[in-house]
């Protein structure tokens, strides 16, 4: 996830650039740029770091005169958040620049096909290749050019662009990234969000997927793909800038809830070729795959369940053994590796300290690492001998909802992959798994819909003392990020238990009313954990279920009942997760509590 931001008009352009990016710095924060026009060249500014830098740098936008341009806040995808990799792109004479937002997934083959045509790249970025792209078709007319770079290009865009021999006119185009068109008195905006033009118009006007925008100083055309034009309208805008910085939602927890089918599309799709699962940046032989005797994941807190879930995954697909560590009790407990052990250190931050300790403590020792991590360029991300990517773009909740989903689709990726290498997946059956995982976007569009459902459910346990989630095998593994979710951010005591576990000691304390969530979608468990659930139903426990749609007989033993569509059994936590974080998430709100920034929590924990 990246912001960008455009301007032409009568103003100039670098100080409105510069004050739209620091509207978008929710959007990335690792490094920023501006190209602008002044009259005879495109000069472009970049920045490692905060927007400030790049501020210090141009001297607020002063150093860089001129009424265009372009800007970008980045959050670092392809390649390190370095200089070179910071945006505007351009081509090599820089008669054309580019902002990007988004990924191209067939990147890699654009480039290797541009490289033989002569062309020369300065960055490891998917973006620099949409330069060079646009430069190969550019022959006088800029929408020509557009038109034949987004037929070509596999992905997600929201781009801006300027022509050096049209510096009159700026470029808009995108899919499936968002990017909005604002028209000012004294010029005109694009932005991928309302916050960084509202300052300048409130007159908006959202592009839609393969959609072209021409601004110019006084006039605003629209184009499809084919370059036919289009009438488009634009919407007034009354909220404030605040409420928009969150596009409209409440928190930012919430907003990155909805995020969820997106980050797990991300994070899937460029993995996802022709059925089959390929994951490049592993650099794993499959002879190197067969070897590993043991899988161990190393992570704490949300990041640890997406372990305890992998290693039910893990070892029933792909036959490995998998032992999942709290990172702060495995870096002191001299724990015993063997040089065929495969170490998965888990991290949305990359940054969290044990998680790092753990990890160096195993390339001491000589055992292979791999990092699972979101942000780019972190440590982990750094010092892993390999890291897999989660494209879930920055998570300002310090409550993970995004980046948690994210890392399952990684682990159910890696395991797929680990089971077909070792033969142990016959191709329907590796068919139908991937099937599976595509749809799970739209199935947790289907559960984020139902959120009203749950808000009334949330609103009758603002005041519960203690909570339960209980649930066998993976369900057990989900009761854990549930109650985890519910305790950090409402305050409200909640443990999780495996469900045949909680007649051992727990159950006593459950009372007349007491809520207990039970997770119940691995078919082979249904009866048990039904047993479990009457046990604590005679006992007073309120019984909340959530179960797969179609087991109906859950009904016999449960208060409430939220459905989950089909899924394999192995993914199920991806869709039962997303109810459980919003009952939290309405308990949270409903009790008044900072949703996204609760008591005594940092978003990422570095120090031990
Ligand atoms: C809970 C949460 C934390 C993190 C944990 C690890 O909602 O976000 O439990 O999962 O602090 O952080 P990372 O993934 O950054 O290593």
């Amino acid at each position: 996830m990246c912001g960008i931001v455009g301007y032409i008009g009568r103003q100039q352009a670098a100080p409105i650039l510069l004050d739209g990016l620091s509207k978008l710095e929710y959007r990335g924060y690792d490094s920023a740029g501006i190209a602008v026009y002044d009259g005879t060249q495109v000069n472009i500014k970049k920045a490692v770091g905060k927007l400030k830098v790049l501020s210090e740098l141009t001297h607020d936008g002063a150093m860089m005169p001129g009424e265009i341009g372009i800007g970008h806040t980045r959050w670092a995808t392809h390649g390190t958040p370095t200089k070179e990799n910071a945006h505007p792109h351009y081509n090599k004479e820089q008669t054309i620049a580019v902002v990007h937002n988004g990924i191209i997934e067939n990147y890699l083959k654009l480039r290797n096909k541009l490289e033989s045509k002569g062309y020369e790249f300065v960055s490891e970025t998917d973006t620099e290749t949409v330069a060079h792209l646009l430069d190969y078709y550019y022959d006088g007319d800029p929408i020509e050019a557009i038109t034949k770079v987004i037929h070509r290009v596999e992905g997600s865009y929201a781009l801006g662009i300027v022509f050096l021999e049209h510096p009159d006119v700026l470029y808009a185009v995108r899919k499936d990234s968002p990017l909005i068109v604002g028209q000012g008195k004294d010029g005109n905006l694009i932005a991928s969000d309302v916050p960084a033009v509202l300052k300048y118009t409130r007159e908006v006007c959202y592009i839609q997927n393969n959609e072209i925008a021409v601004l110019k100083k006084d006039a605003i055309e629209f184009f499809g793909i084919d370059s036919e034009p289009l009438e488009k309208e634009f919407s007034h805008i009354d909220w404030d800038a605040d409420a928009a910085e969150k596009g409209g939602y409440e928190h930012f927890m919430l907003k990155e809830m909805n995020e969820e089918p997106k980050t797990v599309r991300d994070t899937l799709n460029p993995r996802i070729v022709e059925n089959d699962v390929v994951i490049e940046e592993l650099g794993m032989s499959d002879e190197e795959i067969r070897e590993i005797k043991q899988i161990r994941i190393v992570a704490c807190g949300s990041a640890y369940h997406t372990g305890v879930t992998a290693s039910y995954v893990f070892e029933e697909m792909a036959r490995i053994p998998v032992a999942v560590e709290v990172a702060s009790e495995f870096r002191y407990r001299n724990p015993i590796l063997n040089p065929t052990d495969l170490v998965i250190i888990v991290s949305q931050s990359g940054e969290t300290a044990d998680s790092l300790a753990a990890l160096r403590l195993c390339k001491e020792q000589g055992i292979q690492t791999l990092g699972i991590v979101n942000v780019v360029g972190s440590s982990i991300a750094r010092e892993a001998d390999r890291v897999m990517y989660t494209w879930a773009g920055p998570e300002i909740s310090v409550a993970t909802t995004k980046a948690y989903s994210a890392q399952l689709i990684a682990l159910y990726l890696l395991s797929i992959k680990f089971a077909d290498v070792k033969g142990l997946l016959a191709k329907e059956e590796k068919k139908e798994l991937i099937n599976d995982l595509k749809k799970l976007p739209d199935q947790i569009e289907l559960l984020l819909h139902n959120k009203e459902n749950i808000q009334k459910f949330a609103t009758r346990y603002i005041a519960a003392k203690d909570v339960f989630f209980i649930g066998r095998g993976i369900d057990y593994a989900i009761s854990l990020e549930g109650s985890l979710k519910l305790k950090e951010i409402s305050y409200i005591h909640s443990e999780a238990y495996a469900a045949g576990e909680l007649k051992h000691g727990t159950i006593s304390l459950i009372e007349e009313g007491t809520l207990v969530a039970a997770v119940i979608t691995q078919q082979h468990l249904y009866q048990k954990t039904i047993s479990n659930m009457v046990e604590v139903k005679s006992r007073g426990a309120f019984v909340l279920a959530v179960t797969n749609e179609g087991n109906t007989e859950v009904e016999k033993a449960a208060d409430y009942v939220i459905y989950v569509p089909e899924t394999s059994h192995y993914f199920t936590n991806s869709l039962a997760i997303i109810p459980l974080q919003l009952f939290s998430y309405y308990v949270s709100v409903g009790k008044g509590c900072d949703v996204d920034k609760p008591r005594n929590l940092a978003k990422s924990v570095t120090v031990e």
